[in-house]
């Protein structure tokens, strides 16, 4: 394997660490799902640039097993509306066990999706279940599932870092993104994002985060809580 030097680390003080892990926290949680859109378009740099930002991400034998498919045509959107209220209508209306939709409920969704076609821009996410290295080569790809959640995450992550708000929609059933969008026989549909601007006057569903204590278990060193107490009793606030 070819090594070379890993030039592009950063090393920062620890404060400076510090001030970064407090801005990321409060610049990724002010991002929230949105479901009315404007029809203002998005510019297409900033797709590029925000879908080369995903595909940065860690994937299971570096296979990159994800193919992002861009939809600003509103002909397509519309009947990708179309198909995707097909299904959904099915969804809500028999399909869903009733504890999906008990769950579903304080979001207030059901089967109309006009924000497939207010918005701007789709991206479709596919997961590549294997990869075809020539004509009838398959390779085997290694954690799908987990390299392409990993890429969307970075991916949403991204465009809100731009300005731009999402919605991560999954339609119930996908299978109309394959045929519709035309991918190859080795991916399946993973989600579908829907990208642009807030309507005017948006509003979203009154949700509240798990504190930390609920989400985290820490086995500390105890070597590192000494530094934390000295720290503490020294008048610093502990968490
Ligand atoms: C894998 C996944 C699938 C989702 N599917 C849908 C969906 O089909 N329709 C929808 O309105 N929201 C969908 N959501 C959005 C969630 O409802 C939303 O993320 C959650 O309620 C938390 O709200 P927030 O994103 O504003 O923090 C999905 C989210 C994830 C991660």
């Amino acid at each position: 394997m070819r090594q070379r030097p890993y030039s592009e680390y950063r090393e920062y003080p620890e404060e400076e660490m510090i001030r970064r892990a407090l801005e990321i926290h409060q610049e990724l949680s002010r991002r929230r799902t949105v479901r009315h859109f404007s029809d203002r378009p998005v510019p297409r740099e900033i797709i590029e640039q925000c879908l080369l930002a995903a595909s940065s991400a860690p994937s299971g034998a570096n296979r990159q097993p994800w193919h992002f498919v861009v939809v600003t045509d509103p002909a397509t959107r519309k009947e990708l509306r179309a198909a995707a209220e097909t299904g959904e209508r099915e969804f809500y209306g028999g399909r869903a066990p009733r504890e999906w939709l008990e769950a579903l409920e304080p979001l207030g969704t059901d089967a109309h999706k006009p924000f497939l076609e207010d918005a701007s821009c789709l991206i479709a996410i596919f997961a590549q279940t294997y990869s075809l290295a020539g004509e009838q080569n398959r390779a085997k790809n290694y954690y799908v599932t987990e390299s392409v959640g990993i890429a969307t995450g970075m991916l949403i992550a991204a465009l809100h870092h731009c300005g731009l708000a999402t919605l991560t929609h999954t339609p119930s059933p996908m299978s109309f993104l394959k045929t519709m969008l035309g991918r190859p026989p080795n991916e399946r549909p993973f989600l579908l994002l829907v990208v642009g601007y807030p309507a005017e006057g948006c509003q979203v569903p009154d949700i509240d985060r798990k504190p930390l204590e609920q989400i985290a278990t820490f086995v500390e060193d105890e070597s590192a809580h000494r530094h934390v107490d000295a720290r503490s009793s020294s008048g610093e606030k502990r968490a």
